[in-house]
């Protein structure tokens, strides 16, 4: 089958576009033909090498870590799904590749696809969705009433977190710039920040919950937005010691993790702030909840731009300008 892989990590070496075999399907793995992927940053730093300690995986690789598909065969141990079936996913972290043809995907991590979604519309949630879910729901406990602020509330994750956050009856602020701002006002967002003429760390005060993604400059910021017992969750701020546990780091790696977030965590405290970091994980168990909310109309995609599958590179640089609005796609099929 057609694959894009990375040979070495490299920050601008483009992928290569190559032939490799059919992946092998245990006893729980279904197989699935995969119809579009969605480009997520996560590829852009498994690509340059910057995610190898906390996620070491084995190069060659094929890329990519979300997709929507047709089932074309199970293992002997599955119970949920048959050849024909649309599903979509977010891989198992250590068994990626999804800008392929063909992915085997652990039965656990696989959902129904929303019939009212376009593969390239389904492709477009698990990843995102999933992280919206574990930051607001599992890690945060939202709960009606409290007030939620979403960083970058145009992107990826900031779009699906956005309906999320509604959807559980918060109150969500979140930041964008002007060309966005109809956008994530269509979405839901209470009150929308244009972060290029306003300092949201001015404007807020005691945030029950703050959605962290983007530079140390912003999650510092983050802390006086908080009320003192409210919660600093981040996707790519530094790991926090009980992240390194949980994934059976080394003790030295905890050690140095921990070094790493000294000072935020320093800051938090003295705000009486919890600081938390979130790897999301694939779920099929969450995304099947996703299913039912997108089919109840509750939740909607938003995709910026589709690309061929020959463009996948176009489309990671496309995701690399930090400009998307929404969700970039790669038809496969
Ligand atoms: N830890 C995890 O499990 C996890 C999971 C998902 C994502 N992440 C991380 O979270 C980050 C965001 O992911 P994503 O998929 O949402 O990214 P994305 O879709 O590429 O984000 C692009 C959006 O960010 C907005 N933006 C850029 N700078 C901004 C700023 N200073 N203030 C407000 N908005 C700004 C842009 O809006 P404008 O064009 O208007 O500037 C654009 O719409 C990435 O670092 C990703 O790796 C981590």
């Amino acid at each position: 089958m057609k694959a894009f892989v990375i040979e070495r990590y490299s920050k601008q070496e483009p992928l290569r576009l190559v032939d490799v075999p059919e992946p092998t399907l245990g006893e729980q793995d279904v197989l699935v033909q995969i119809h579009a992927a969605s480009i997520n940053p996560l590829d852009l730093k498994i690509r340059s090498g910057a995610l190898k300690r906390i996620l070491p995986l084995r190069l060659p690789l094929v890329l990519g870590n979300d997709f929507a598909g047709v089932v074309t065969r199970v293992g002997a141990k599955v119970q949920r799904f048959k050849p024909g079936d649309e599903v979509y996913a977010r891989t198992d972290t250590r068994r990626i590749g999804t800008f392929a043809e063909f992915i085997a995907v652990a039965e656990s991590n696989l959902a129904l696809k929303p019939v009212s979604l376009s593969m390239e519309e389904a492709a477009s949630i698990p990843l995102v969705g999933l992280t919206a879910w574990q930051a607001l729901l599992e890690t945060g406990q939202l709960r009606k009433g409290q007030k939620v602020f979403i960083h970058a509330g145009s992107g990826g994750v900031g779009t699906l977190a956005i309906q999320l956050a509604k959807h559980l009856g918060a109150y969500v602020a979140t930041t964008t710039s002007s060309t966005n701002v109809a956008l994530v006002k269509s979405l839901g967002a209470d009150l929308v920040i244009d972060y290029k003429k306003d300092d949201f760390s001015k404007t807020l005060r005691d945030y029950d919950l703050v959605l962290h993604s983007l530079g140390d400059e912003e999650l510092a910021q983050s802390v006086s937005v908080l009320r003192p017992g409210g919660q600093l969750i981040t996707l790519s701020g530094p790991p926090d010691p009980e992240f390194a546990r949980n994934a059976g780091m080394p003790k030295l790696l905890q050690l140095i993790v921990g070094l790493l977030s000294r000072k935020i965590r320093k800051r938090a405290a003295q705000r009486q702030v919890s600081y938390a970091f979130l790897f999301m994980r694939g779920s099929g168990e969450q995304l099947a909840t996703l299913t039912e909310l997108i089919d109840s109309g509750v939740i909607r995609p938003v995709i910026d731009k589709i690309f061929s599958f020959e463009a996948t590179d176009e489309a990671l640089a496309y995701v690399d300008s930090g400009r998307a609005k929404g969700k970039v796609v790669v038809r496969v099929l």
